[in-house]
């Protein structure tokens, strides 16, 4: 396959997107091929396969893939297709198995992967060196708080410096409310729908993309949109009160919105319910600033992990995947988390917040779909392609802060959304590994328009 010229169609100098990146058939192929096989991806959670034998059926670009804890506990994350003739060897979303057993011929692969079982093996592959003919498994894997990424490249840097400084942003997802490491596990299964959007539309959105509040102004006035500052049972932002709102790019891709409390603030109602709940959330904000001191005044808002993995660190806390489902289709997978210790009483108001909030039926969650959605079909129009996008808001308004920390703006800027697409850019165009982590300048982005 001819690879297609994306530094033409990014060109972020100018602030221009060719729309062909929301429809182009050979682009999403060329995505396939140079950017889901080389980035590190979310793969699922590990409280999602607790005991040995647990497996989760996940995807890593369009492929499935299964996230295995095998007898010993070891974590492994499998390509779901048979040696023999291709077929898929776990039919099931997820489950408890000693072993994959393929349903066309019965080969059968133990939680790890090794190929176990052939029959009529002696008869029929006298010699056959079975272990050459395991499941195979990803390059590089990583357990971070529980959240396990992988990626198809040996020479993919280890997860931690992919991440960068977007972990202390991450950090806020996936840490318990009072500040404990870790400590979370998905919550209500996962929810998977398909959206007629391109993903990139989604992943962008989740960089930081604070502009399109206005979206969700009738979820708002109710008291449970981003930022729900009404309603009797809903959550209440007080402790942003006079908060320096951030938007940062790194190096690597990702971009995030946090925002930083002026000083280390005394506890301003979150939850407005019963006793147990209202207490439960003081408790956690003044162990976290306990545990954290001036580290706390970092809050979360949403992030991207480039390239398709994102976090909502406020509730609702989740992590989502945008797979890739078609130049057209995504297919969005998300996982909700909570504290695995917190009280009944307060999984089962989470619970209800999540489900009015985010996922297929949540409200705001809808608003940004029919956004995403409509944006997709704008650009399949012959004359609408012939027309870049607008991504010039706060051109040149934020700093670069030192090479590691990346970009930083204190107004909302579309720069993040820029450097994902140049970093897209050069994953497609087959650049080393030194410009996909910003250490060295990849190709001058040309004009789109030329
Ligand atoms: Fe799996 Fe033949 S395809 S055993
Ligand atoms: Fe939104």
């Amino acid at each position: 396959m001819a690879r297609l010229d994306t530094d033409r169609l990014v060109d972020t100098r100018n602030g221009l997107i060719s729309r062909e990146l929301f429809v182009n058939k050979d682009l999403y192929q060329q995505e396939l091929e140079t950017l889901f096989t080389r980035a590190w991806l979310f793969v699922g959670h590990e409280s999602l396969i607790p005991n040995p034998g647990d497996y989760f059926v996940s995807r890593m670009g369009a492929e499935s893939v299964i996230l295995s804890r095998d007898k010993a506990g070891g974590i492994h994350v499998l390509l779901n297709t048979c040696r023999h003739r291709g077929m898929k060897v776990c039919l099931y979303d997820e489950g408890n198995t000693t072993h994959f057993t393929c349903p066309y011929h019965h080969w059968s692969y133990a939680t790890d992967g090794q190929l176990v079982g052939v029959p009529q093996y002696d008869t029929l592959y006298p010699g056959m060196d079975r272990a050459k003919w395991s499941l195979i498994e990803v390059a590089q894997m990583a357990n971070y708080k529980g959240t396990i990424w992988a990626t198809w490249d040996k020479d993919a840097p280890p997860f931690l410096d992919y991440l960068g400084a977007a972990k202390e942003h991450l950090d806020l997802a996936l840490d318990c409310r009072d500040g404990r490491e870790g400590g979370s596990e998905a919550f209500l299964g996962v929810h998977k729908w398909i959206i007629p959007c391109n993903w990139k539309l989604p992943a962008e959105n989740f960089c930081g993309d604070t502009y399109h509040n206005p979206s969700h102004r009738s979820v708002d006035m109710i008291g449970i949109g981003p930022s729900a500052r009404s309603g009797t049972k809903g959550r209440r932002d007080d402790e942003l009160k006079g908060a320096q709102h951030v938007w940062v790019s790194f190096p690597a891709g990702h971009g995030i919105h946090s925002a930083i409390q002026p000083a280390m603030m005394p506890y301003a109602e979150a939850f407005r319910d019963t006793p147990v709940i209202e207490e439960y959330f003081r408790h956690c904000y003044e162990e976290r600033q306990r545990r954290l001191g001036e580290k706390s005044r970092l809050l979360p808002f949403v992030g991207t992990i480039f390239p398709n993995s994102s976090y909502h660190g406020r509730q609702p806390r989740s992590i989502c995947m945008w797979h890739p489902h078609g130049p057209e289709s995504t297919e969005v997978w998300r996982i909700f988390l909570v504290d695995k210790d917190a009280p009944a009483e307060v999984k089962d108001l989470l619970r209800h917040f999540y489900m009015r909030y985010s996922g297929p039926a949540g409200m705001t969650e809808q608003d940004d779909m029919e956004n995403w959605n409509y944006a997709t079909a704008g650009a399949r129009g012959v004359i609408a392609r012939r027309y870049p996008l607008n991504y010039q808001q706060s051109m040149g308004a934020g700093k670069d802060d030192d090479p590691v920390a990346g970009h930083v703006s204190v107004q909302i800027t579309e720069e993040n959304s820029r450097r994902f697409y140049a970093r897209w850019s050069d994953y497609l165009a087959g650049r080393d590994w030194d410009v996909l982590m910003g250490r060295r300048d990849g190709t001058p982005r040309r004009a789109a328009a030329e």
